[in-house]
């Protein structure tokens, strides 16, 4: 992050169109550099995100010894070292604000011979480590953290790691992967077991990479003292960013948007159907799979919507969609309830409490709960309201200013660029009203 900035945002009063090419999945292009890190053997990724957080994943295995070339934006070469080839780096590693990146690395740097320490920005400094600590101490590793679970983690490699049959009490990508990772170097059989399927990218490009794997939706197994071959990955486009021109177009009267090539992984998805039992008007065409990953253009066309009752079980799948769906809520007529949602109180932000406050200071009746929130549909209006420094925040009120009676200012905005460099420029081009920074 480069300091605070605010936007203020209006809407042009037109209907949003054309076609848009969103950046990289940003949970696949962690993942990617860290497996081809891993391998033995040159992979290519292509589409890679050239967010911050991404970035600062690259980073941090350059500091751990790998070699990784940047031909051209979205593209990496990485000169895999292979399971046993990463070096102790000569600092603090810096995961910035994503929570993905420390979480993993928590799993895969737990096994190595050497020490490290994991240190993010205040937002991730406030965010639960023990959730992945505590499966991993059970699996031999040795990791403190600051009071309360919190980072940083100062982690006491330890290549002697033993595998667990591991039943997760919360629905987390991030654990399941830590846990998977640090079994990769694991004596014997590591079993995650989920209360509920969560994305399995991981799962999927460990096989990719010749790792035998079992998965299949809520567990996965593997065993320890594999290697990696190296691969070339294609990065699909963001749902998680795409959710946001889906839900912006669905509101915009008159508007039609082609969003190409998107990552459409089923337990990335809640939110098209959600907000298709809302009637949105939203179209997949040229259906086809990059890497093994389901892709297809989407076309949204603007159509009125009405509240829903969120069903709890595909909370999971549009976990950081939420955002999204409160703007798509408040613009349509009735009431949506969200429950089942307690995880977003942990996420960049606590991200029930920054959306009740902002659609608040929109005019909109919203009934905070533990676990979700009760909207009543209406007409937004302007204001100033806080980001949390949470990109998706900021990302979702600029989306609800598209509709709003005046202008909405943004506090805090320069993490969109964590998952969305060029958000701005982009949405400025498909229609959206000035984003002017203070
Ligand atoms: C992610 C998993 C999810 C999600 C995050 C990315 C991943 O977090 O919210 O943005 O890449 O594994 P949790 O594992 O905390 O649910």
């Amino acid at each position: 992050m480069t300091g605070t900035q605010d936007w203020v945002v209006s809407s042009a009063r037109q209907p949003l169109r054309g076609e848009l090419d969103i950046p990289g999945d940003k949970s696949v292009s962690h993942r990617a550099v860290m497996l081809a890190a891993l391998a033995d053997g040159v992979s290519r990724i292509d589409g890679f995100l050239e967010g911050e957080d991404t970035r600062a994943t690259a980073a941090i295995f350059s500091r751990l010894g790998v070699r990784i070339e940047t031909p051209s934006a979205s593209r990496r070469i990485v000169h895999g070292v292979g399971v046993d080839g990463l070096q102790a780096p000569d600092g603090v590693l810096d995961c910035g604000n994503a929570g993905t990146g420390m979480r993993l690395l928590a799993g895969l740097l737990a096994a190595q011979t050497f020490d490290s320490v994991l240190v993010g920005d205040e937002s991730l400094s406030r965010r639960p480590m023990r959730r992945v600590t505590g499966p991993l101490a059970r699996m031999g590793a040795r990791i403190d953290t600051a009071e309360g679970g919190l980072p940083p983690l100062r982690i006491h490699g330890n290549p002697g790691l033993r595998g667990i049959d591991f039943a997760a009490e919360v629905a987390s990508a991030q654990v399941k992967s830590a846990v998977l990772l640090a079994g990769l170097y694991a004596q014997g059989e590591t079993i995650v077991r989920e209360p509920h399927p969560t994305r399995d990218y991981t799962e999927r490009m460990l096989r990719a990479f010749g790792v035998d794997i079992a998965f299949s939706p809520g567990l996965a197994r593997l065993r320890g003292g594999q290697r990696l071959r190296a691969t070339d990955i294609r990065v699909p486009a963001d749902f998680s960013s795409a959710a946001f021109f889906l839900v912006a177009a669905s509101i915009v009267p008159g508007s039609r948007l082609r969003l190409r090539a998107v990552g459409l992984n089923p337990r990335r998805t809640g939110l098209l159907l959600a907000l298709r039992a809302m009637g949105a008007d939203i179209v997949e065409e040229n259906r086809s799979e990059h890497g093994g990953e389901p892709v297809a253009d989407l076309v949204v066309r603007h159509a009125p919507l009405h509240g829903i009752q969120v069903p709890e079980q595909i909370v999971p799948d549009m976990i950081d969609e939420f955002p999204a769906l409160f703007v798509a809520a408040a613009c349509a007529e009735g009431t949506t309830v969200v429950s089942g949602a307690a995880e977003l109180r942990v996420k960049e932000s606590d991200r029930l409490a920054s959306m009740s406050a902002g659609l608040r200071t929109l005019g909109i009746p919203v009934d905070e709960t533990a676990d979700g929130a009760t909207l009543q549909g209406g007409r937004l209006g302007g204001g100033f309201v806080q980001s949390h420094g949470d990109h998706r925040i900021a990302m979702a009120f600029s989306v609800a200013a598209q509709v709003a009676t005046g202008e909405v200012g943004i506090a805090d905005v320069a993490n969109v660029a964590t998952s969305f460099p060029g958000y701005d420029r982009l949405a400025g081009g498909a229609g959206f009203g000035t984003f002017s920074r203070s």
